[in-house]
């Protein structure tokens, strides 16, 4: 039976990740899970995230997946630390709001975009006060903005997107980093909004992760020519 890098989010997000990690590891098999049937997480309760991604969790592990990456900044910083306590054999790579790559890079201001899950939760909060020193990071929840990503709706996204970002038009913004793996897919609509911002996200970093975890647990497959399977909760 092959062996999977199990990767998941709740919809197209995490396929930036994918994209990465297949750069980086083209000899591996990798099952792409998309839980489109409990889009969006953005909005819903600890308990339920828990449990949600518990279950995937247990459904890729019995396809074989050898490692799992949650490609959801909102599964990784409400529910990183359960899935650990629950699967302590399993090997995790999350992603989290890349907040550390923007503060060492010489930003000074710096406009942070996730869900309103993401937006609150403790770890995000955590990365902020580790990293922050001088500068100033706003916060913005984007409450329907990965759900209106996965619809294509365009005329309805630059709604949202406009105004979701009006405060910030006109103030000085530096970078913004992509809480959402979502917004990867919206990176032009957001520079034509605001104007001469770097964008931020944390996906290299994630498929750098995968391999070094690959590589320290003898994982790796040094050969063979790797495939994807995409599986889709509906
Ligand atoms: N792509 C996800 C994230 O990175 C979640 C989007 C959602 O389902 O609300 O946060």
């Amino acid at each position: 039976m092959k062996d999977y890098i199990g990767i998941f989010d709740s919809g197209i997000g995490g396929l930036s990740i994918l994209e990465k990690v297949r750069e980086l590891l083209p000899n591996e098999n990798i099952l792409y899970y998309k839980d489109y049937k409990n889009l969006p997480y953005g909005n819903k309760s600890t308990k339920e995230l828990i449990e949600i991604t518990s279950n995937i969790v247990s459904n890729l592990l019995k396809r074989n997946c050898k490692i799992i990456v949650i490609a959801c900044n909102t599964a990784t910083t409400v529910c990183l630390e359960a899935l650990k306590e629950k699967y302590p054999e399993v090997i995790f790579v999350g992603v989290v709001p890349a907040i550390k790559l923007a503060t060492n890079d010489n930003y000074q201001n710096i406009l942070l975009m996730a869900t309103p899950k993401t937006i609150e939760a403790k770890r995000t909060l955590e990365l902020i006060e580790e990293n922050k020193g001088k500068k100033n990071i706003y916060l913005l929840s984007c409450p329907g903005l990965a759900e209106a990503i996965e619809e294509g709706n365009r005329e309805k996204l630059l709604t949202l997107l406009n105004n979701l970002l009006k405060d910030y038009k006109n103030k000085k913004i530096d970078a913004v980093v992509l809480g959402c793996t979502h917004y990867s897919f919206i990176k032009d609509e957001i520079k034509s909004i605001l104007k001469d911002v770097q964008l931020i996200d944390g996906t290299i970093g994630v498929s750098n992760n995968v391999k070094k975890q690959l590589e320290e647990h003898n994982l790796l497959n040094k050969d063979g020519k790797g495939e994807v399977l995409f599986l889709n909760s509906f």
